[in-house]
């Protein structure tokens, strides 16, 4: 049997369609309800917080994920990426008021000591570091649109899809910095012991995906 963690929110209908569309057993996960592991045929499916997909991977608990490439770089974990779908495309980005732009543009000297609010604090921190910038950090578990708003943050390090979470906050895109999409993962014990089943499943997302375009 083959372990497959999801994720779990906006990305899991997409999950679940492109399963289907790689001819995976899919039935008992459009009808999940409120269970959080599946077994159908051969498979067993986890479905779990976005943000924590990757460390199902890693500590074995799953063979196989579909993880946005986000979560991959900010849990800071190695996986092996075999495919990237393509789907739920998405970027991350710093966005906030104007003012904030106009102080991005003035440079690095400017944004010394910049609050930025996230989910993502290790790759804030990170990004900011690249273009030599300490910020003051401060970590939300989700709607981190309000803290600018709010007066706890200057601006936010986030993912960026539609646009419109931004748009009905009153903030902008300021910077992109990382194209983001779903990758199929798989730890590297897994790899090992269950080549031939992730080697089957790989070709058939893949097929899937290509079929798709
Ligand atoms: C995500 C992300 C943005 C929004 C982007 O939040 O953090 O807020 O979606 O999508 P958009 O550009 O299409 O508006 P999510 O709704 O997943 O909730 P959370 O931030 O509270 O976790
Ligand atoms: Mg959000």
């Amino acid at each position: 049997m083959l372990t497959l963690a999801l994720p779990t929110g906006r990305s899991f209908g997409e999950c679940v369609k492109i399963l289907e569309c790689s001819g995976l057993p899919v039935s008992g996960l459009k009808d999940a309800g409120r269970s959080l592991v599946i077994e159908e045929g051969a498979f067993r499916y986890i479905l779990s917080k976005p943000s924590d997909v990757p460390a199902m991977v890693y500590y074995g608990a799953a063979d196989l994920a579909l993880a946005g490439n986000d979560v991959i770089e900010e849990a800071g974990i190695a996986l092996a990426e075999l495919l990237d779908t393509g789907l739920g495309r998405c970027r991350m980005a710093v966005a906030g008021p104007s003012e904030i732009a106009e102080k991005f543009r003035g440079g690095a000297q400017r944004l010394m000591g910049l609050k930025v609010a996230t989910k993502y604090a290790r790759l804030a921190e990170r990004t900011f570091a690249g273009w030599g910038v300490q910020i003051k950090l401060l970590k939300l578990n989700g709607s981190v649109e309000l803290a600018p708003a709010l007066g706890l943050a200057d601006c936010i390090f986030d993912v960026v899809q539609t646009g419109k979470t931004l748009e009905a906050n009153g903030l902008s895109v300021i910077k992109e910095t990382l194209p983001v999409s779903l990758r199929l993962v798989a730890g590297v014990s897994s790899i090992q012991l269950r080549w031939n089943s992730i080697f089957g499943v790989v070709g058939a997302v893949n097929s899937a995906v290509e079929a798709k375009k």
